[in-house]
This record gives C-alpha cells, sequence and structure tokens, in this order.
C-alpha cells in the first residue's frame, strides 16, 4: 500500500498529507478548486519550511516530501489510490456524498477512513457498499506534532482494516488508541463540554478570556487555556461538534453557548479569521 487517496486539504487534510509524504507515501490530494489546492499546498509547505528553519530537514528534503504529493481538483484521479482518508469540512452531507461518489471511483477492496472529528462513523459507512473497510482515523491539530491517532470502529468495521489503520498509524509515529463509534468518540466528548463551559464561564463574567485560560494553564498545565485552545481548532468547529453531541444524545449539557454560536454567525471562527476569542495579527 503506497498511494494514498485524500480528500481535503484544509488545517487538518494538510497536516495528514504532510504526514503521509514525509514517510515516502505518494499523496494525491483534492480539493473541488484551483484556489483552495493551491491554499493546501502553502500550509504543506509553510510547515515544512518551519522544519527546514529549525534545521529538522534540508531543502532537499522538503523538496523530496513535496515531490511525493500531487494536487488535483478531479475525483477520478483518486481511483488508483490504495488508502483513502477524507478531511473534507465537518458536515455530515457534504462527507456523504463524497463516498458515494468514491465507493464507484475507488476499488472495492480499498480502506475507506474519515477524519471526522465526531460524526457517526457507523452512519457514514451506510454512504457505500464496504461498511467493513470503513473506520474513524481522527488526528489531532496540529498533525505533525501530535502523537494521537483516535482509531474509531463503526458497527460493521472489521479486525483486518482495524489493524491495518493501527500499523499505518504506527509508521506514521503516532499513538493510535481504539475506540467506540459514540458522538464525539472519547476525545471531543471530553474536550468540548470543558471547552463550552469555559465559554459559559465566559458569557457569565466569572473570568476574562485571558483569566479564564490563565487558570487552565497553570492551574491543570494544560500547553493552551480552553479559549486558546477553541480559537486554534476553529469556532465553527467547536460548533460542530457541540451539535452533534447535543443531537446525539439528546442531553442538554452538551448545549452549545449562545456566545459561541454568536461568534460563528458573526464570521468570527478564531486564528483562521483573525479573530474568535482573542484578535491575532
Ligand atoms: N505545524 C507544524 N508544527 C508545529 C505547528 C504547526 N501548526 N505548531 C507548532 N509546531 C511545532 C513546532 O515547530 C515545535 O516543534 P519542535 O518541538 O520540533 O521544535 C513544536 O510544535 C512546539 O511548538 P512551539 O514551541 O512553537 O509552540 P508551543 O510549545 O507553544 O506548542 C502547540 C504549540 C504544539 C500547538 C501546543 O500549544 C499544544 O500542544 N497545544 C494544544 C494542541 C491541542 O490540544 N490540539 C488538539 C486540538 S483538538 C483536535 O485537533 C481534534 C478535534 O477533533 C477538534
Amino acid at each position: 500500500m503506497k498511494i494514498i487517496g485524500l480528500a481535503g486539504l484544509g488545517t487538518m487534510g494538510s497536516g495528514i498529507a504532510q504526514v503521509f509524504a514525509e514517510k515516502g507515501y505518494t499523496v494525491i490530494g483534492m480539493e473541488p478548486t484551483e484556489e483552495l489546492l493551491k491554499k493546501g499546498n502553502k500550509r504543506i509547505d509553510s510547515s515544512l519550511d518551519r522544519k527546514v528553519q529549525k534545521g529538522k530537514m534540508t531543502v532537499d528534503e522538503k523538496a523530496k516530501v513535496l515531490s511525493n504529493i500531487t494536487f488535483t481538483t478531479s475525483l477520478n484521479e483518486l481511483a488508483n489510490a490504495e488508502f483513502f482518508i477524507e478531511a473534507v469540512s465537518e458536515n455530515y452531507d457534504l462527507k456523504a456524498n463524497l463516498f458515494k461518489e468514491l465507493d464507484g471511483i475507488i476499488k472495492p477492496d480499498v480502506i475507506f477512513a474519515t477524519n471526522t472529528s465526531s460524526i457517526s462513523i457507523t452512519k457514514l459507512a451506510a454512504n457505500t457498499k464496504r461498511a467493513e473497510k470503513f473506520i474513524g482515523m481522527h488526528f489531532f491539530n496540529p498533525v505533525p506534532v501530535m502523537k494521537l491517532v483516535e482509531v474509531v470502529r463503526g458497527i460493521a468495521t472489521n479486525d483486518e482494516t482495524v489493524n491495518t489503520v493501527i500499523s499505518l498509524a504506527k509508521e506514521l509515529e503516532k499513538t493510535p488508541i481504539e475506540v467506540n463509534d459514540f458522538p464525539g468518540f472519547v476525545s471531543n466528548r471530553v474536550l468540548m463540554p470543558m471547552i463550552n463551559e469555559a465559554i459559559f464561564a465566559y458569557m457569565e463574567g466569572v473570568g476574562t478570556p485571558e483569566a479564564i485560560d490563565s487558570v487552565m494553564k497553570l492551574g491543570m498545565n494544560h500547553p493552551m487555556g480552553p479559549l486558546e485552545l477553541a480559537d486554534f481548532i476553529g469556532l465553527d468547529v467547536c460548533l460542530d461538534i457541540l451539535e452533534v453531541l447535543y443531537e446525539g444524545f439528546r442531553d442538554p449539557k452538551y448545549r452549545p453557548c449562545p456566545i459561541l454560536r454568536k461568534l460563528v454567525n458573526a464570521g468570527y471562527l478564531g486564528r483562521k479569521t483573525g479573530r474568535g476569542f482573542y484578535t491575532y495579527g
């Protein structure tokens, strides 16, 4: 297995492309428009530059990694993929339609993985005729740095698929942890209520964003405070995940804080738009 098909070259997808390409895999990265492809290419380029500047990679090694990635706007170019991973936006219909279409393009024995952070693997798999070869392979941001890959088994996922993804994650020098398919899996079921509670604390005037984040950084040794982390993840992504938890459990404890919704409605999505709980230069 040497050819990785990848849909989506946003924050997560570009990181996923980079880590596979660094290990010598050929990556075919797909985005629907040239503009999005260019942005994805630039993200990977900058992330590799960071390594070159730190002396962790030579200019030649960077060029080699980049040459392992091809960029396309056509789904048909993914036909030769030997493993496929999806990293498009956290939207069920978008992912479902993509998998439906690719099921007819990519060979039936190829594993379909999704980097979804909360959507049901079982439900996504039902859009294909290969539910036993369908799995969650959930990376964390920044992908080149974070060690965890949450491996999520859907109702029909077979052992061979789980074992293949576990081996693949190890080859990428990540630590795979197997979990079952419930809304938010383990990572976001625990992380998002913490972030949401921090937003409620801010809304209720318990503390400023700086105070709330400092409490969690200095008191709990978190590398980033919850509001800083929400800006880093993207407030739209946080809201989408909380909606999945709220819908999935029908439990008011997952109710997204109104301030989060307000910021998303305003287009203040965090670092990527230059403004969220904080403003960025
Ligand atoms: N891309 C590539 N490498 C990056 C990077 C990026 N965007 N950001 C930082 N790095 C690298 C740096 O180059 C540096 O590498 P070396 O140690 O090899 O020199 C290392 O990470 C540490 O970076 P810095 O010293 O610049 O900064 P830092 O010590 O403040 O760490 C951080 C930055 C790693 C992002 C740290 O703040 C952190 O761990 N934050 C929490 C991140 C987190 O929780 N991520 C999970 C989010 S949830 C998610 O992704 C999933 C979901 O479903 C929502």
